[in-house]
């Protein structure tokens, strides 16, 4: 069984989509991580983001960055990831390796933003996740300052929105509900709510 996260950037995806995995012994990959891999390698070496044959290298060396570099999850990385994510030729490099993880046994949850439109579109559970810009800008301004970081909720609202705007707009396998996701609002839906309402989808097609 394959179950797709998508959805925009700090609505709760990956948290989710961990715990989906947790609970039914699936296996896990945060997509996200594969462009940003891209992104952090970009700008370790200096490159111009727009360089579309660069990124395209660099996605044949994402097995060079270690899922706990620290680099993966600064603010900075997201907004490159974001940037190279509309280069065509890196999407088309990184699809395989998502298409290979999905089916591993006895199932996967994979998060990301195409997951249920062009990686996995025969996915069994497609979830689409949303949340206000202002509700995912907090949540990521609180993560952000218990981590001991100086952020203003200002420009973390500012950046999201022309990140779901990047995300959004692209030619190439843009952000999107699936028209057989469901949605899943998390304005209101704390994560156990969000699981349980998953977890119903998910029972149903498991029978
Ligand atoms: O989920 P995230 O915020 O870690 O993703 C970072 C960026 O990567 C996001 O702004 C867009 C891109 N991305 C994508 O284009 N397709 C995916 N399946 C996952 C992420």
């Amino acid at each position: 069984m394959i179950i797709a996260v998508d959805g925009p950037v700090a609505a709760g995806k990956g948290t989710l989509a961990r715990r989906i995995a947790e609970k039914y012994g699936f296996h896990y990959l945060d997509t996200g991580a594969l462009y940003r891999a891209v992104g952090l390698l970009m700008l370790k070496e200096g490159q111009d983001l727009s360089d579309v044959e660069a990124a395209a290298n660099m996605a044949a060396r994402v097995g060079e960055v270690s899922p706990e570099d620290p680099g993966l999850r600064e603010e900075s990385t997201g907004g490159a990831a974001s940037i190279v994510a509309n280069n065509s030729e890196v999407r088309a490099a990184l699809l395989q390796y998502q298409r290979n993880f999905a089916h591993r046994k006895p199932g996967t949850v994979l998060d990301g933003r195409d997951i249920g439109t062009v990686v996995c579109p025969e996915a069994e559970v497609k979830l689409f996740i949303t949340a206000t810009a202002e509700i995912r800008a907090r949540r990521r301004f609180d993560e952000l300052i218990a981590k001991g970081n100086s952020v203003s909720y200002h420009d973390i609202l500012a950046d999201l929105k022309i990140r779901d705007a990047r995300d959004q707009g692209r030619t190439t396998a843009p952000l999107k509900k699936a028209i057989d996701a469901h949605l899943l609002d998390t304005s209101k839906l704390d994560i156990e709510a969000a699981l349980n309402a998953a977890s119903v989808l998910i029972d149903n097609r498991l029978g």
